[in-house]
């Protein structure tokens, strides 16, 4: 079977056909996908019928796999993190713009995600480009960004007074579970702007789930350019939408994408699983 790769935006995302993930694919079908994901930074493949273990073996022909700091993994799969929200929960889990685990040393190189359950409509997911959001910038403050690094920190969310500051983003208690008490926490200092070592494009690295402020200067300091930040990075022109089908597996490069789930399917069930591949230290 032939894959064909077709873009959904001109900003991002391509639907890609003909690949079948319950069987190892070829080293030209991996090439394939791999350029894929690179060109457009989330590729989406639809009517796929895998187990964890496959996603687990395909996801690995990138890169090392992260274990989730902060969540409790799928059992018997530690590389995997069952997102879950029930019909009786308010709160999801990535329900605000993020890059995934900001707040390692070496964070996500990109992560995969399978629809195992999706309510009959909503909870799509939302993506956008960081190389759009920077190249969309002045001169000016590119010039001043590329000087600044920035700390990424977990306690923006996962803590009791963030969950009540922003009406939750992480799941419900019953629904998902942490495997960390709620005085250790995970922070990391990167580059504001980072290069991206395979494509050589640069991209914007600041996300509002995770970025508290920018090195050597107070929150307070570096909130209004943050803001600024957040707020220009999710410019509708920067992004593409996906429409969940049961089956179908999206998978975005975390060192130039930020992402979003949609929180508008109340008094339904989702229920998708989770890989992340491990990157290098953002330079
Ligand atoms: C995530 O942020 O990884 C979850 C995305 C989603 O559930 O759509």
């Amino acid at each position: 079977m032939s894959i064909t790769v077709h873009p959904v935006s001109p900003a991002l995302g391509a639907e890609v056909a003909g690949v079948d993930l319950s069987r190892r694919l070829g080293a030209e079908e991996f090439d394939t996908v791999h350029r894929a994901l690179l060109d457009h930074g989330v590729v989406f493949l639809r009517d796929q019928e895998v187990q964890p273990r496959d996603l687990v073996d395909f996801a690995a022909r990138f890169g090392p796999l992260n274990v989730h700091p902060m969540m409790k993994p799928l059992d018997g799969y530690p590389a995997i993190l069952e997102i879950v929200k029930n019909p009786e929960d308010r709160h999801n889990f990535g329900g605000s713009w993020h890059t995934d685990l900001s707040y390692l040393a070496r964070p996500a190189l990109a992560s995969l995600l399978y629809a195992r359950e999706i309510p009959p409509v909503g909870g799509d997911t939302l993506f956008a480009s960081m190389y759009l959001a920077y190249e969309a910038l002045s001169d000016g403050l590119k010039g001043l960004l590329s000087g600044l690094r920035a700390v990424h920190d977990t306690r923006r969310i996962y803590t009791p007074d963030a969950q009540r500051r922003l009406g939750g983003t992480i799941g419900d208690a019953a629904s998902m579970r942490r495997n960390r008490p709620e005085d250790q926490h995970e922070e990391a200092v990167h580059p504001v702007v980072r290069t991206h070592p395979e494509t050589g494009r640069r991209a914007l690295y600041v996300n509002c789930n995770f970025t508290s402020r920018f090195e050597d200067m107070t929150e307070a300091e570096s909130a209004p350019l943050l803001d600024f930040l957040f707020t220009h990075l999710q410019r509708p022109e920067f992004t593409c939408r996906f429409r969940w089908t049961e089956g179908a597996v999206a998978l975005w490069d975390n060192r130039c994408t930020q992402h979003y789930a949609l929180n508008d399917y109340h008094g339904h069930r989702r229920v998708m699983h989770r890989v992340s591949i491990e990157g290098d230290r953002p330079a």
